[in-house]
């Protein structure tokens, strides 16, 4: 009898074990906002979220690496283009959200240029990131467009990340190539490579060194600049004055992931008004996808700004991206300084 009850204590135990819902994650975003999402998540939920953090770029490589045998169920965060890429090579799920008609029409046109296997969560625009310590020490005038960044005084004073790991870079580029034209896009970063330091890895590495004061000037996204100023850092921020792009920051389903129905769950959640608040608990400045997420004043209108008319589905195709950071590592990368 005794074993009996024993038993059956233990089958529910295990039973209890064996039905806790399970999600993999990768996260493009910063940490605090990857972490915040899990932990309420998981309490909420009872789901076990597993988050692995990966740049854009980074991250399209590793389900590319798990093609066969996917590890991953939801890629959340990171710009656009490689969403549309990942799309493109039938690495993610076409899935249309019951939240779809909430979106902003930029959040919903990237979900039908994927065919329903993206879908964007948040828009940032790029610009730049500066030192007001450092630059008042040089005295050196903020820097307000591209031009501005090829100016003598910042030679070896600006930082970049590098387009192949992160997103934020190959944005850079696309908005070039959508501005200049290619050829004057190239000749342009070709001009401004003797000031740069460093092509870093993560796409925030050069604001956050700016904010330290190891760089004057970083190539970011506007609200990563703002995260670091909220937090005390002496940086200030510019929209370059000929005009920049924007990001598209997405989220997919991977196809064959090991946990399909929980990501399904995830992903409706993350599209929420409920879901969508924790980027700014989490001093994150992205304009939500969900119109009817509150915005807060520190968010860049797009609408003040002067945005070019990116075009994603050009610029997230696989063919574009790969050459265009295999020709800016050939041409701009690999030159000498
Ligand atoms: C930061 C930004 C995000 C962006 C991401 C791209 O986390 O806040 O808006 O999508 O960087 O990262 P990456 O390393 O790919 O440039």
């Amino acid at each position: 009898m005794k074993q009996l009850v024993l038993g059956g204590v233990f089958a529910l135990l295990s039973g209890h074990a064996a039905a806790q819902a399970q999600v993999n994650i990768i996260c493009s975003v910063q940490a605090e906002w990857c972490n915040l999402m899990s932990t309420v998540y998981s309490r909420t939920t009872g789901t076990k979220v597993n988050m692995t953090a990966k740049g854009s770029g980074e991250a399209l490589a590793q389900l590319n690496a798990e093609k066969a045998n996917p590890k991953t169920d939801i890629w959340f965060g990171g710009t656009g283009d490689p969403h549309l890429q990942a799309a493109e090579q039938g690495l993610t799920l076409e899935y249309k959200s019951e939240q779809i008609a909430q979106l902003h029409p930029w959040a919903q046109k990237q979900a039908a240029d994927s065919k329903y296997r993206t879908v964007g969560v948040y828009l940032g625009p790029l610009g730049f990131g500066f030192n007001k310590e450092l630059l008042a020490k040089k005295k050196a005038a903020e820097p307000k467009s591209w031009a501005d960044l090829l100016k003598p005084e910042f030679k070896g004073e600006v930082q970049m990340a590098n387009p192949a790991s992160s997103g934020t870079a190959y944005t850079m580029i696309a908005t070039l190539v959508q501005l200049m034209g290619e050829d004057k896009a190239f000749d342009y970063m070709k001009k401004l490579h003797p000031n740069i330091s460093t092509y870093t890895r993560s796409g925030t590495a050069p604001v956050k060194a700016a904010a330290r004061g190891e760089t004057t000037v970083s190539i970011s996204f506007v609200h990563d600049v703002t995260t670091e100023a909220v937090t005390g850092f002496p940086v200030g921020s510019a929209t370059p004055s000929e005009g920049t792009g924007a990001e598209i920051g997405s989220m997919s389903i991977v196809k064959g992931g090991p946990n399909t129905e929980a990501a399904k769950k995830f992903y409706e959640w993350a599209l929420t008004p409920g879901g969508q608040q924790f980027g700014l608990a989490a001093k994150q400045f992205q304009l939500p996808s969900n119109t009817k997420v509150p915005k807060d004043p520190r968010m860049t209108d797009p609408a003040k700004i002067k945005l070019i008319d990116y075009d994603y589905a050009k610029y997230g195709a696989s063919a574009e991206r790969r050459r265009l950071i295999a020709k800016w590592e050939k041409e701009v990368q690999n030159q000498g300084r």
